[in-house]
């Protein structure tokens, strides 16, 4: 033996004929940020060993000795005293290297029947759908702030835009909840992925599976995996789950982006529908007068990053042949930060909608002034008898009279909107009023605020 060899620290360095450069191990290296798994690799060792003795294949001593080790490293990394060693290259080595210190033999037992491959794979679904879970109480969260704003403005009439221009009156409690059924889906969405993360790799092995009598039933049911994953070569491989996991991320974000969007529009004092609070400004470091929406304009630029994560991870499986290749080590980080951002942005997009101040008073003023109520007038028309392209051409040429006056529909004597219209009476004014508009239109999914009131009910309900 030459005295590279008595100071291998590698598990697999018997096969080599010099050491690793110190270039190349910090290339290859994943600790640094893998040992972000460490407490779900030892659960997933644990119920790997179990079943290991289970089996016959290693002893109850064995057993026994594995899981007072575990649980003194489990101690160390929660106390923060674990040694990580570069040279250990990832959270599975160094977690096995100090077992075996501790425990002796029945630390190198552990290995057994098992390759980094599927015990990284089995890692990753454990942590992602504890995630998963955290994430969809961060939604559920989110929601209900938004339901609670949208039940105080149930009555509180906006203008409604298309094309960014004032379109209909509709009430704020309406247009929040738009936002309850995008994270609604967004919730379901991670449900439905959690059905396909949550299967066990354990057992694959390298790629091929195993020799040894195993039992893959017994650890599926000790970690609450639904089931096992049906193909080796498959079960090391592929991250899809992942990815699946980023696209519905990447949607909730984006769904988070456009709600930002609006509140940055919002609380410009050009609009001043709503005013934040200052906890969630800033101010400028020039500019005396200004208060900043940074967190919304944040969560707008991280939805970005966030999409970005999902177009690494296809992009990392795009060309590998079956199965393990190393370029999946590369799936960790952007899983990682997809989950921070989205756990972070989650919470305080909670607490800061629940503390949105409403001005009421200016988005009524903006509805009353663009002519909103002119699709009202053209319904009006058409329960008179005309038909509706008739009623839209009178009713646009009221409007383009009206603002030639510079007033309202609303505003203009009855003897003027009768020369666009003769079928036009004095209960016109009903119909044009803010209130009336928004009043009519009650059925379900209608912005009418005892729909709202309804809508509202129901995604309580869905909630619990
Ligand atoms: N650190 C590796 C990863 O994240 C673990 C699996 C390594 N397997 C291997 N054959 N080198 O993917």
């Amino acid at each position: 033996m030459t005295d590279q060899f008595a100071k291998k620290t590698e598990a697999w360095s018997g096969r080599f004929s010099e050491p690793v450069s110190e270039l190349v191990k910090r290339y290859t290296a994943s600790v640094g940020f893998d040992q972000r798994l460490a407490l779900h690799d030892i659960r997933g060792s644990l119920a790997h060993a179990a079943m290991l003795q289970a089996c016959g294949l290693i002893s109850a001593a064995d057993l026994a000795d594995i899981e007072r080790g575990m649980a003194q490293i489990r101690e160390e990394i929660e106390q923060g005293r674990f040694v990580w060693q570069l040279d250990l290259e990832d959270v599975h080595l160094n977690i096995e290297k100090r077992l075996t210190e501790l425990v002796g033999d029945a630390g190198k037992r552990l290995h057994t029947a098992r390759s980094r491959n599927d015990q990284v794979a089995t890692d990753i679904r454990l942590w992602l759908r504890d995630q998963i879970d955290a994430l969809v109480l961060l939604l559920a969260e989110l929601q209900r702030a938004l339901l609670s704003v949208a039940e105080r403005h149930a009555d509180t009439i906006m203008p409604g835009f298309t094309h960014l221009q004032v379109a209909q009156p509709i009430s704020f409690g309406h247009h929040l909840m738009a936002y309850v059924e995008m994270f609604s889906r967004d919730a379901q969405r991670l449900s439905d992925c959690r059905a396909r993360v949550n299967r066990l790799p354990l057992g694959a092995a390298a790629l091929a599976g195993t020799s040894y009598p195993i039992d893959r039933e017994r650890v599926a049911r000790a970690l609450g995996f639904d089931g096992v994953c049906e193909n080796s070569l498959d079960a090391v491989s592929d991250r899809d789950f992942a990815i699946e996991f980023c696209a519905a991320a990447a949607l909730v974000m984006t769904h988070v982006s456009r709600l930002s969007e609006e509140l940055v529009i919002w609380m410009s004092p050009r609009v001043g529908f709503i005013d934040l609070p200052d906890r969630f400004c800033t101010g400028s470091s020039i500019m005396p007068q200004k208060k900043n929406p940074d967190v919304p304009e944040l969560a707008r630029g991280k939805t970005g990053r966030v999409t970005g994560h999902l177009v690494s991870l296809l992009t990392l499986m795009k060309g590998q042949p079956l199965a393990y290749n190393k370029d999946n080590q590369e799936d960790k980080e952007p899983l990682f930060d997809t989950v921070d951002t989205l756990e972070q942005t989650l919470r305080i997009f909670a607490e800061m909608v629940a503390g949105i101040e409403v001005r009421a008073e200016r988005m009524r003023q903006a509805a009353a002034e663009g002519f909103s109520t002119a699709t009202d007038l053209a319904d009006y028309l058409v329960r008179r008898g005309l038909p509706f392209r008739d009623a839209h051409e009178a009713v646009a040429r009221a409007v383009r009279h009206a603002a030639d006056e510079g007033v309202d529909l609303s505003a203009l004597p009855l003897a003027s909107l009768q020369r666009f219209a003769p079928e036009i009476a004095e209960d016109v004014f009903a119909a044009l009023t803010l209130e009336g508009s928004v009043g009519s239109r009650g059925h379900i999914g209608g912005t009418a605020p005892a729909q709202v009131r309804a809508a509202i009910a129901r995604a309580r309900a869905r909630l619990g």
